[in-house]
């Protein structure tokens, strides 16, 4: 079948574990990437369901629960309504978003586990696994802790140690113990059900070729999946949180089940197919979910990060093959991952920008588009608060924001607020306006491919067209020489504004709301669900590159789209990630420096050290690290460079005392002749601060 042969197009992003807020670099991985399409799918007037929930099973939420002393149930009750809220916030716009500690979820889950069973799919397997003896429970890898045999740190866990990072097993921790009840865990015999991969290998390498289409990325690990052999998969467990394991499939195989669960990879992507039921359920028909999943005119698409490949193109796809009513995922466009300011994100480390706080201060719009056009789309992209700055202040607000502008600025001063008439068109005039279907063709093209970087790109391009196009024909001068030219200018402006704001509409979905209401432009289908006009409206992707407004139409007066982000919010950013990933780092911190070699007191003799006042600190242009930094000594004035950007906002620093190695020889740095040192102190995270003196200028330190 060809590709957009289909009826219908069901999309899924990943759960997210409600076990905390939403971070940036999740919404780079999963769901930006999975609402633009389904934004325009929807304004192509396709038929789209787009499905996600919260992952509240498994032993993630079950940690997670323990520190912070609340039940499972209480944790994910606290972070499944804010995790909601926040992709409410940023317009992400899901037919339905689920949870799977419903009921629906449970008896879906338990079906398809049955189903498997009856059919044989299973293998079930006995061996040893650690069991507390106190607590009664045998024990998840987490749940162990012990000495790490490679670096000797007493509290690494059973699957990794924190402390040197090496993967390990629970059996290779010395004096294990159960972070339960302390006690020293012993190997106890337990059955588990297991997937046999294995024997689905040739299958799935079968499926995977017909997809040559594929994102590199994904096919690559997939492949190396493959060669290495799939193995037999345990899909239960024996912890307290989870789907129980059915127990009239239990009976059949003799097994005791009380304990038991479905292990959460084997539910988790069970949630999409319940929450799909729990959708058909609202929408009046309980049996429509069935379209959805089990019809071959479907495509569904899998959006996932690349932590996920394994799960949603082996894993799940066996499940589904085995079971057989199911269509299998006709692409699964996984990103890489998104860095934050050069460094791996890490909540635990607090190195990581939460959703929910990002949306308290600045509009959906800006990150939906500062981060569309940095997605880790082929390899892992970085977040930098000054490129977030750059998008909005030199994209969204000089080229975008300026041209709606400068368009409804003329319309309205020089032409009543009417669309001008188009008289005697100019080539240039006719060949801009002809140029609005290969916009539109292109960045559908690109979103249909899921190149979103590209989609936004080119929607930026069309923008520039505009800027372009007014500057051309210079309607500044042409409003005294040549009034019919400036209307067609005009003309020609206003209809790029119109179209733009349906293709701006994926990713600036409010901005491009607000600019169809100031050019009093109705009847454009909606790109949510429920929106006005959802897949009713006359206007859709197609017909917005014809002209959408006629001579004579009333526009409004412009209004701001896009506020610019000033320097001290962005340098106040910067140093809040960095004060937070300092205090919050977990109680592992890196070594103090060693001391460094015997010096006599006439070395020391030899640094000439004064007291001395910050006048002036500026940020260097194109550097992360480098301020300007001009001082006080008392006798004379000097500059100096100093590497603290990323620890001071500029603006912080005059005023302030500190201490500098006056006799330095100068150096040049980025082109500037920097005449001394300013002292800091380097703490082990390699935070900067300054050394402070109360002396007065040009005083001596010793
Ligand atoms: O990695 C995660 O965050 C998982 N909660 C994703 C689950 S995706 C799906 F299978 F539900
Ligand atoms: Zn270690």
């Amino acid at each position: 079948m060809q590709k957009n042969d289909f009826k219908r197009i069901l999309v899924t992003s990943a759960l997210p574990y409600a076990n905390g807020p939403i971070h940036i670099g999740h919404i780079a991985g999963a769901y930006l990437p999975a609402d633009l399409y389904c934004r325009y799918q929807r304004l192509k007037g396709r038929d789209v369901v787009f499905i996600c929930g919260s992952d509240e099973l498994g032993v993630a939420i079950m940690i997670r629960a323990r520190k912070e002393g609340i039940s499972p149930q209480e944790l994910v009750d606290r972070y499944h309504p804010m995790i909601e809220d926040s992709f409410q916030k940023l317009g992400i716009s899901f037919n339905y978003y689920g949870r799977t500690t419903t009921v629906t979820h449970q008896e879906t889950s338990q079906d398809f586990f049955r189903n498997l069973a009856e059919k044989d799919v299973f293998v079930l397997k006995t061996d040893e696994q650690l069991f507390d003896p106190e607590a009664e429970i045998f024990l998840a890898d987490r749940f162990i802790i012990g000495t790490c045999p490679v670096c000797g740190y007493e509290d690494a866990y059973g699957d990794q140690c924190e402390h040197c990072g090496s993967s390990l097993s629970p059996s290779e921790l010395k004096n294990p113990r159960s972070t339960l009840s302390d006690a020293t865990p012993e190997l106890r015999e337990t059955t588990h059900w297991y997937l046999p991969l294995g024997d689905f290998q040739d299958r799935l390498a079968a499926w995977i070729e017909t997809h040559p289409e594929w994102k590199p990325n994904v096919r690559g690990q997939i492949k190396s999946w493959l060669n290495d052999g799939l193995r037999d998969r345990a899909i239960t467990r024996d912890v307290p949180w989870g789907v129980p394991v059915p127990e009239d499939v239990a009976e059949k195989a003799g097994i005791d089940a009380s304990g038991k669960v479905i292990y959460v990879w084997f539910d988790a992507p069970i949630g999409y197919i319940s929450a799909t039921r729990e959708w058909a359920k609202r929408e009046g028909d309980e049996d429509l979910w069935k379209e959805y999943w089990q019809d071959s005119e479907t495509k569904l698409l899998h959006f996932i990060g690349k932590d996920n490949i394994v799960f949603h193109c082996l894993m799940f796809p066996a499940m589904l093959m085995a079971h057989g009513d199911y269509v299998l995922p006709e692409n699964v466009p996984a990103n890489e991952f998104l860095n934050i300011e050069g460094g791996k994100l890490s909540t635990s480390r607090g190195w990581a920008v939460w959703l929910h706080e990002f949306l308290e201060n600045y509009p959906a719009d800006l990150l939906r588009y500062a981060l569309a056009s940095m997605l880790p789309e082929t390899k892992d992209a970085d977040f930098s608060w000054s490129e977030f700055q750059a998008r909005v202040n030199s994209e969204l607000a000089d080229i975008l924001g300026n041209f709606v502008n400068r368009t409804l600025t003329f319309a309205t001063r020089y032409f009543t607020g009417n669309v001008p008439e188009l008289v005697n068109p100019s080539e240039e005039d006719l060949a801009v306006l002809a140029q609005i279907k290969d916009f539109r063709d292109r960045i559908g093209e690109a979103y249909e491919s899921f190149r979103n970087r590209e989609a936004v790109f080119e929607t930026m391009g069309l923008a520039r067209l505009g800027n372009k196009y007014f500057n051309d024909t210079e309607p500044w001068h042409t409003r005294n020489s040549d009034i019919q030219k400036c209307g067609n200018t005009i003309h020609v402006c206003l209809q790029l504004c119109a179209s733009l704001s349906v293709y701006m509409d994926p990713v600036l979905p409010t901005a491009g709301s607000k600019l169809r209401e100031m050019l009093n432009i109705k009847d454009v289908r909606s790109s949510v669900p429920d929106g006005d006009g959802a897949m009713s409206g006359s206007i859709g992707w197609e017909e917005a590159a014809e002209p959408l407004l006629k001579a004579g139409d009333t526009v409004g007066t412009p209004e701001i789209l896009f506020k610019k982000v000033d320097d001290d919010v962005v340098a106040a950013e910067v140093a809040k990630l960095q004060q937070i990933s300092v205090e919050d780092e977990p109680g592992v911190d890196p070594p103090y420096k060693p001391l460094a070699d015997q010096i006599t007191f006439d070395d020391f003799t030899r640094l000439d050290l004064r007291v001395a006042t910050i006048l002036t600190a500026e940020k260097m242009p194109k550097s992360k690290k480098m301020l300007r930094i001009q001082l006080d000594l008392g006798f004379e004035k000097r500059v100096v460079m100093a590497g603290a950007a990323e620890h001071y906002n500029p603006d912080d620093l005059s005023g302030k005392k500190v201490v500098v190695l006056a006799n330095l020889a100068p150096r040049t740095m980025m082109g500037i002749e920097s005449q001394g040192m300013i002292l800091m102190a380097e703490d082990r995270n390699g935070r900067l601060s300054l050394v402070e003196s109360s002396g007065e200028d040009g005083a001596v330190v010793r």
